[in-house]
């Protein structure tokens, strides 16, 4: 996390002992320009046992108060409530919910079909195998059996690295920060990606969140895999530039994507000549140790 400036301090004598209140601001302009957080905790000796935070990006225009004023009101408030009952504040209150802790799989695979035995889920199965074949663990996220809820822009992950909204995200989040090879299986709907993958792509700023305030680095390798049904190169102009943006936004080099198109004619893509070789020559070469330097 970056370093942060004390804005105010305020000392609380109780019975149960000194507690510290502090306001302070980190300048996250780096992260997105004029971002800045304001964090106010509460602590008990060395151990801080109360954490609030608000980001300039959360309050919406036109609001009545700013993330400033809020942070103010909530330093107000803390030291009221702890003078007026310590008790509350004599062990640490932790309000993020932890990613789960291990299992994760080093080639992860995010099917975005809704059709469950479609050609994304074919390709997706054909990757799976490539990656047990080079005796490595992998996991294919079946995106559309997920509770996977839409992005609400609230920018909280910027305060803890976590986000607030409970549903099925937590693995796929833990999952892409410690794999080495992500793979996206995707049909083309609408000219972009389905709206499933879609909501996963734009929660994963939860990861890009991660990265920027935890400083939790993701290395992984990432291909694109993305089928159509007309024919030619001009369905996946936009897929391609989706998938692309979200790899870079998470600073995941991307391999060039495997395109497969006229679906709508072949039906079925077990029936193409060679694209079955072609997407796991593409999965072997990411799963090849590199030289990094
Ligand atoms: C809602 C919807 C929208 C689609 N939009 C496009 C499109 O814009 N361009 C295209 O070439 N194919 C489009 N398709 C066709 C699919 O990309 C094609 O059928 C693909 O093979 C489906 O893959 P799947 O079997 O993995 O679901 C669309 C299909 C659906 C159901």
């Amino acid at each position: 996390m970056s370093e942060n400036t004390a804005e105010k301090v305020r000392s609380i004598e109780t019975p149960e002992g000194t507690f510290t209140i502090r306001l302070a601001l980190d300048d996250l302009g780096e992260i997105y320009p004029g971002m800045i957080r304001y964090t106010v905790e509460a602590s008990r000796g060395a151990e801080t046992v109360y954490t609030y935070a608000v980001n300039s990006y959360e309050v919406p225009p036109g609001s009545l108060i700013d993330a400033r004023q809020a942070a103010e009101i909530v330093f107000s408030r803390l030291a009221h409530d702890v003078a007026s009952r310590p008790e509350r504040y004599a062990r640490p209150r932790v309000f993020t919910r932890p990613l789960p802790g291990s299992g994760t799989p080093d080639v992860v695979i995010l099917q975005g079909s809704p059709r469950r035995f479609g050609n994304s889920a074919r390709i997706a199965s054909w990757c799976d195998e490539e990656a047990a074949r080079a005796g490595l663990s992998s996991r294919v996220f079946f995106l559309q059996e997920m509770d996977i809820r839409a992005c609400i822009g609230c920018y909280t992950c910027y305060n803890y690295g976590y986000c607030p909204v409970d549903d099925d995200m937590p693995p796929i989040i833990r999952a892409l920060e410690s794999a080495s090879v992500l793979v996206v299986c995707t049909p083309v709907y609408t000219g972009t990606v389905p709206s499933g993958l879609k909501a996963v792509i734009d929660r994963c700023q939860w990861l890009h969140a991660r990265e920027k305030v935890l400083e939790r680095e993701v290395h992984a390798r990432g291909l694109l895999v993305a089928v159509a049904g007309r024919r030619g190169a001009e369905p996946f102009v936009c897929v391609t530039r989706v998938v692309g943006m979200f790899m870079e936004n998470l600073g995941i080099r991307p391999a060039a994507p495997v395109l497969a198109g006229n679906l709508d004619r072949i039906r079925d893509v077990e029936t193409i000549a060679g694209l079955r070789d072609t997407v796991q020559a593409a999965v072997r070469a990411l799963l090849a140790p590199r030289d990094e330097g």
